[in-house]
């Protein structure tokens, strides 16, 4: 191994995918098994029993249910694992939505239509008639992309009367199917964001108003997600079972990575995923990262390849991560490097973590500390504050 360049054809920043159709069940089987991007088949998919069992016990019995985790966690993949595993065996329907680049109701209400239309509406000669009644209740605008012949739906309902009485017509036509529908909204914590007030109650008189009809709800600001629903004064109260996700245990993951290496003939050592997984925090995106681009190379897996391998990973995403710099100030700077550098932070306002990362008085840090917290840039557990997102902060640590 000579070159420093061994990563030349895998992109490594993660696509996002929302404008694509609500459900791309993937049939070839990917050439690495490592997926970077959302669910393809059980084969590909390491453990989590444990949360879809809770999930399957909380939808079989009707209740609504809340999943939250750090970012990057598997978050998305759990929900669609859940939800075509679920498909396929015909126990319910359904419907999936990322509201991550929504800022209005009417954007959360047009996605809502496009995954019903998507779901239920298409059939071979063209709508299903429940679809037309559909339509034609919500007042929808409905226009044909002249090349592609993709419908596309307007739907002009801007205010919160408007949106309700939209989302009304769509619980109606939901609630009345055989099977039970389960609507998965993703990234929900956005509709804190939308720039009508109103949207939590909105959606949460559409919860209440079709029983019939099971919620999930994600998203991957903890703290927001877990106010909108732990708080009292807010519409969704208590209004849902609050699953969290953690990282995959180790010994969980460990056989899966090499079984897959094994089913290549390659072979990865227990040593070198254990050092993989505590560089990546066992977090699931940068475990899956990391191995994606091992398993593309056709070097023997030593600490010398994965060195390689780390560094191209975080030179990939360096510009990115630099730009950080100019969104605040030289203090938050430093206080976020400090973190950074230590890892896992207990007390960053005492008087040795600030001396030993020479970051001034105790106020300054604890207004830059505030600052990172609230944009979520850092976050705490039990156990102390960290860089949220793994692969910046193990950037941050070079530095
Ligand atoms: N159980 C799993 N086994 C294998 N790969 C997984 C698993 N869960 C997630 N992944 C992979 O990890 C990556 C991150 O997963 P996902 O996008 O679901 O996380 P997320 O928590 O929704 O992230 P975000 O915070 O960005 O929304 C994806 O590439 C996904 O394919
Ligand atoms: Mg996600």
């Amino acid at each position: 191994m000579h070159s420093e360049h061994l990563v030349t054809k895998t992109s490594l920043r993660r696509p996002r995918n929302q404008n694509k159709k609500t459900y791309l069940w993937a049939v070839k089987a990917p050439k690495n098994p490592f997926l970077l991007l959302g669910y393809h088949s059980k084969e590909y998919f390491c453990d989590r029993e444990s949360e879809l069992e809770k999930l399957a016990e909380h939808i079989d019995n009707e209740r609504n249910v809340m999943l939250y985790a750090w970012r990057r966690m598997g978050k998305s993949a759990l929900i669609k694992q859940f939800l075509q595993e679920a498909e396929k065996e015909k126990k319910l329907e359904a419907i999936y939505v990322d509201l991550v680049a929504t800022n209005s109701i009417e954007q959360a209400n047009e996605l809502l239509i496009k995954a019903v239309y998507e779901r239920f509406g298409k059939t071979s000669t063209g709508f299903s008639s429940a679809f037309q009644k559909l339509i034609g209740s919500l007042g929808v605008i409905l226009t044909f992309d002249p090349t592609t012949g993709f419908p596309a739906f307007e739907i002009g309902a801007s205010s919160i009367a408007k949106s309700q009485e939209s989302l009304n017509s769509i619980g109606k036509f939901l609630q009345n199917r055989k099977t039970t529908v389960v609507i998965a909204i993703d990234e929900f914590q956005q509709i804190t964001k939308f720039k009508e007030p109103g949207a939590e109650g909105m959606f949460r008189t559409f919860m209440q108003s079709y029983p019939g009809i099971r919620f999930i709800f994600s998203g991957s600001h903890r703290q927001m997600m877990t106010s909108m629903f732990l708080e009292k004064n807010r519409p969704f109260y208590r209004s849902c079972q609050l699953i969290s996700l953690d990282a995959i245990p180790l010994e969980l993951y460990t056989p899966f990575i090499q079984n897959h290496f094994q089913a290549a003939e390659k072979t990865i050592s227990a040593e070198l995923i254990a050092e993989i997984y505590s560089w990546c925090k066992g977090q699931t995106y940068a475990v899956q990262l990391v191995c994606n681009l091992l398993f593309g190379t056709n070097e023997p897996l030593n600490t010398e390849v994965l060195r390689i391998i780390k560094s191209e990973i975080l030179q990939q995403d360096a510009p990115l991560f630099a730009a950080y710099a100019n969104l605040m100030s030289q203090t938050q700077w430093n206080v976020l490097k400090a973190i950074a550098k230590e890892g896992l932070v207990t007390n960053p306002m005492s008087r040795e973590f600030g001396s030993k990362h020479k970051l001034g008085a105790a106020s300054t840090v604890n207004s830059a500390l505030k600052m990172l917290v609230e944009k979520e840039i850092v976050v705490a557990n039990d156990e102390g504050y960290f860089v949220h997102e793994t692969l910046f902060g193990n950037w941050l640590a070079t530095l």
